[in-house]
């Protein structure tokens, strides 16, 4: 039997199916909203079981940045945005969940102009996150590779999609897994993912600009890279570049860190995930136990919080 996601919807709480909004919305009209999508998975930490997001901290910041970048009021404060996440959590029962949190510029008879006066939309849900593939981590997945024709604020994690949408489902249709866009014959990311090559023990990635995500998964990632002592390098890497790394990595939330082992049909490396990648995920793993202590240790304090000084 599935269970009936519990979601937000302006200040209520309902089944995701009793969840509706106006035609006139503008993230329906115009696609004129932002949004973040969390991970949330159950660790074992000193014999408990604790559940835990990755790296809120982090995505709260960047909708923050995204709010500001296309000129919306943040509704919530950091705290108010960590609640909203701790009661959805609570209201749903995966131990692996993805939360999705949308803020549109609400409703508003159609004109491109911004409405004034207009509350915005504040929209989340938790769906359950199935365990990551095992045959993806141990294999590798395939992927292809197009030109990105995408805007050039790739940098906001804006909901007007269609150009990812697009490329991940130019992927499916020639049997990869994702996309990775090239722009000036330079790599951007992938159509919902960021990318890291390895190419003589060394992890190089775009720096970030306004031609991808600054994602989050990017971010822990290079932090663990750095944590091993592996060099890193942020700077532009080239098509041929590309297509001569040892190693090539997807980041995102949903796929945390994946080895791609076939660009456009030919064998990256040894065609298995390299060694930099089998380092690289067991240094996760352990950035996530560290960041789920660090958010039990953070709402134990907001349960119980101690008096300051007299
Ligand atoms: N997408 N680049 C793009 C274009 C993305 O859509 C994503 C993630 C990333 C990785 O960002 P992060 O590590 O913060 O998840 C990079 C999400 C998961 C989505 O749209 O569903």
């Amino acid at each position: 039997m599935s269970i009936e996601p519990i979601c937000y919807l302006n200040g209520k709480w309902l089944p995701l199916s009793q969840a509706t909004v106006s035609v006139l919305d503008r993230g329906f009209i115009f696609g004129d909203g932002v949004y973040e999508v969390i991970p949330v998975d159950t660790l074992q930490i000193d014999g408990q079981q604790v559940r835990a997001p990755f790296r809120a901290a982090a995505h709260f910041a960047r909708l923050a940045r995204s709010l500001s970048a296309v000129r919306m009021a943040d509704p919530f404060s950091p705290a108010q945005w960590n609640d909203l996440l701790a009661q959805l959590m609570a209201r749903n029962p995966w131990a692996r969940q993805t939360i999705y949190m949308q803020v549109t510029r609400g409703v508003a008879k159609r004109d491109h102009v911004f409405p004034t006066g207009v509350a915005p939309t504040v929209f989340a849900m938790a769906h359950e996150w199935p365990p990551i593939a095992r045959e993806s981590v141990e294999q590798g997945v395939p992927v292809v590779t197009h030109a990105d024709e995408r805007w050039l604020h790739c940098d906001i994690k804006s909901t007007s999609l269609l150009g990812n949408v697009l490329m991940k489902q130019y992927a499916v249709e020639h049997g990869a897994s994702e996309t990775l866009l090239l722009r000036d014959g330079l790599l951007t990311e992938g159509s919902s993912s960021n990318v890291l090559i390895v190419k003589n023990g060394v992890i190089v990635t775009p720096a970030p600009s306004h031609l991808m995500l600054p994602g989050i998964t990017y971010d822990a990632t290079l932090a663990v890279a750095r944590e091993c002592g592996a060099p890193v390098q942020l700077r532009s890497i080239t098509e041929a570049e590309l297509r001569s790394a040892d190693e090539i990595w997807l980041s995102s939330s949903g796929r945390e860190v994946m080895p791609v082992t076939q660009l456009d049909g030919v064998k990256v490396g040894g065609g298995v995930p390299g060694p930099v990648f089998k380092q690289m995920l067991s240094g996760f793993e352990q950035a996530k136990l560290k960041d789920a202590r660090a958010w039990m240790a953070q709402r134990a304090a907001q349960a119980h919080p101690t008096s300051g000084p007299e």
